[in-house]
């Protein structure tokens, strides 16, 4: 089997990492990809068949999507993979043109393999790149040759509010997926703790990709511009042992946090405190580990109130940090400028993609 996982931009090799490090507990033969095809984003699994022993001790099948839904802290989508081609030129191609493509392509895969022909099914589609036509133009193109291809084994039905099967369609650049989204409509990275929405939250997955890269082995560890709470409610539910504390600045969001924190149920873990990063040292003397996404700028209003912001944020941080920081942002010369001149050095740097934009990833020692 073929699973298509989803994941930002930029995260892709530990995406890759987490999911070979769970494969590998099921005792299963498998390889992954990172960007299959050249794709950002996406990762691919060719996995052998698992078994688990059941309470009667009868050795039953065990679903690899399933158990990838359940447990990656990185992925967005677990995709049964039913083929990936590259359309060469479709970029260019006139509507028609590159609908019909789709079309005879689709109406060619054994789709029937996939699903029962009596499931009610619907397409969700997800397009990216310079066509001349939609993501609705994809959705319905594809629905219609699943529909009379289906038509052949039975009389299949068409449900778009609550299908029993979700087939997504892909079309990124020239590159096309079709496959079953055993995820759902609603993606991974949304997760089920977040009842209080920061209008800036970072999504869980890279939260996860931060932690992973600041490599925290048990030490304190603190987000300073902690938000929602969505770093240190992430390293809570990952079982870290260590101390957890995130620092805000607005009581809203800092409350926000401590509702989200009870809703994952790690309240206990993590000590919340209201305070400004820019005076870091009043409220720890030391940690081991940073990890934050730093305001930008176009969320709080004043983006000329960035670079200092950061210059004294990282003249504090050179007080109290022990071992390591990761951090992103869009300010790419404000915190390069405040990294240095606080005596840092920036070990590692990569963009991923985060809400439509490229945000800088560094990390620090
Ligand atoms: C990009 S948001 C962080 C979002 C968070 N990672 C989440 O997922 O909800 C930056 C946060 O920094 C807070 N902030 C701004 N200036 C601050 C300061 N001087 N000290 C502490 N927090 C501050 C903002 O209120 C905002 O909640």
């Amino acid at each position: 089997m073929r699973l298509l996982l989803t994941t930002s931009r930029g995260i892709e090799d530990i995406a890759r990492a987490e999911v070979s490090a769970l494969l590998d507990k099921l005792g299963v033969s498998f390889r992954v990809e990172e960007r299959p095809l050249g794709v950002e984003g996406r990762v691919l699994a060719e996995v052998g068949e698992a078994f688990y022993t059941d309470e009667k001790g009868r050795k039953r099948e065990l679903s690899v999507s399933t158990y990838l839904n359940e447990r990656s802290r990185l992925l967005h989508r677990v995709i049964v993979e039913i083929a990936s081609e590259r359309f060469k030129g479709i970029e260019g191609d006139e509507p028609d043109l590159a609908l019909r493509r789709i079309e005879e392509f689709v109406s060619e895969l054994p789709v029937e393999r996939y699903v029962k022909v009596s499931e009610p099914f619907a397409v969700r589609s997800f397009r990216k790149g310079e066509h001349k036509i939609t993501s609705l133009d994809i959705s319905k193109t594809v629905r219609k040759a699943i529909f009379e291809r289906l038509s052949r084994f039975g009389s299949p039905k068409v449900n778009l509010d609550h299908p029993a099967v979700i087939f997504r369609a892909e079309l990124i650049g020239d590159v096309f997926f079709l496959g079953i989204d055993t995820t759902g409509d609603s993606s991974l990275h949304k997760r089920p703790w977040r009842v209080y929405d920061h209008p800036a939250h970072l999504k869980a997955s890279i939260a996860n990709a931060l932690i992973e890269l600041a490599e925290p082995d048990g030490g304190s560890f603190i987000d300073p511009f902690c938000g929602s709470g969505t770093i240190p409610i992430e390293l809570a539910l990952k079982g870290y042992t260590g101390e957890i504390i995130g620092l805000e600045k607005f009581r809203k969001h800092l409350r926000g946090a401590e509702m989200n924190a009870l809703a994952a149920g790690v309240r206990d873990r993590i000590e919340f405190l209201l305070g400004d990063a820019t005076r870091l040292s009043e409220y720890v003397k030391r940690v081991d580990f940073v990890v934050s996404n730093l305001p930008y700028g176009l969320k709080i209003g004043r983006k000329s109130a960035i670079p200092g912001l950061y210059m004294d944020f990282f003249g504090e941080l050179a007080k109290v940090l022990e071992k390591r920081g990761v951090f992103i942002t869009t300010e790419k010369r404000a915190i390069e400028r405040a990294i240095e001149e606080n005596g840092f050095e920036i070990v590692h740097h990569r963009l991923i993609g985060h809400g439509g934009l490229m945000v800088h990833l560094y990390i620090i020692t």
